[in-house]
């Protein structure tokens, strides 16, 4: 069964953004290399992301970064279109549910928090990748927002990179 990863980089509060969306305080911490991104990517068949993140991939990315794979961006907004990503308002599971067999490879769930907290009420992640980052932002915006559904996970992995930890997770259902 197609498995839906959460891999993605928080503060050491857990935030994954600014409340601008500015991610200066990510960009400013020193990793190795690319810190296993290409490798991650290379079982990845499909991302899945909210609207907000996917505007901001927009903004910070010259050449769109997930070509050649299936991209999903969910929103409640109607007729919106772009050249690299499917608009849809379908409800979280049906879509996993409609894509999953199809995917060669992981899902990709990219975030950002909204969808992460969709995701964890409807137990449709089945593991998380952490790169944590050495700070403290003091505010931002929630890798789990205020009202995610108690979840536990099992660690499976975890090892340094640069000045990350990088923390793997399966999520216990
Ligand atoms: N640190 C990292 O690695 C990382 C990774 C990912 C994202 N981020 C950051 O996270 C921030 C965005 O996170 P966020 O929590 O504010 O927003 P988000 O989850 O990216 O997007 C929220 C939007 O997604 C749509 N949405 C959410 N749930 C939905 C559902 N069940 N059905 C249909 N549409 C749904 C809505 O779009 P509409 O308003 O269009 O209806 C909603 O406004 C950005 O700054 C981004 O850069 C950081």
């Amino acid at each position: 069964m197609t498995q839906t990863v959460l891999y993605i980089a928080c503060s050491l509060d857990g935030k994954i953004a600014r409340s601008n969306n500015s991610l200066d305080w990510l960009f400013a911490v020193e990793g190795d290399g690319d810190n296993g991104y290409a490798a991650f990517m290379q079982d990845v068949g499909a991302v899945i992301m909210g609207r907000k993140t996917f505007d901001e991939v927009l903004v910070l990315s010259e050449d769109y970064p997930y070509p050649n794979i299936d991209n999903y961006v969910l929103t409640r907004q109607t007729g919106k279109q772009s050249e690299h990503a499917t608009f849809t308002n379908e409800p979280l599971d049906v879509l996993l549910d409609r894509i999953g067999p199809t995917v060669d490879g992981k899902i990709w769930l990219i975030g950002g928090g909204e969808v992460i907290q969709e995701a964890l009420r409807l137990q449709r992640i089945d593991q998380l990748e952490l790169a944590i980052a050495p700070v403290v932002l003091g505010s931002g915006i929630p890798l789990f927002p205020e009202g995610t559904l108690e979840t536990r996970f099992r660690l499976t992995g975890c090892r340094p990179s640069g000045q990350f930890i990088m923390a793997t997770y399966d999520v216990l259902k």
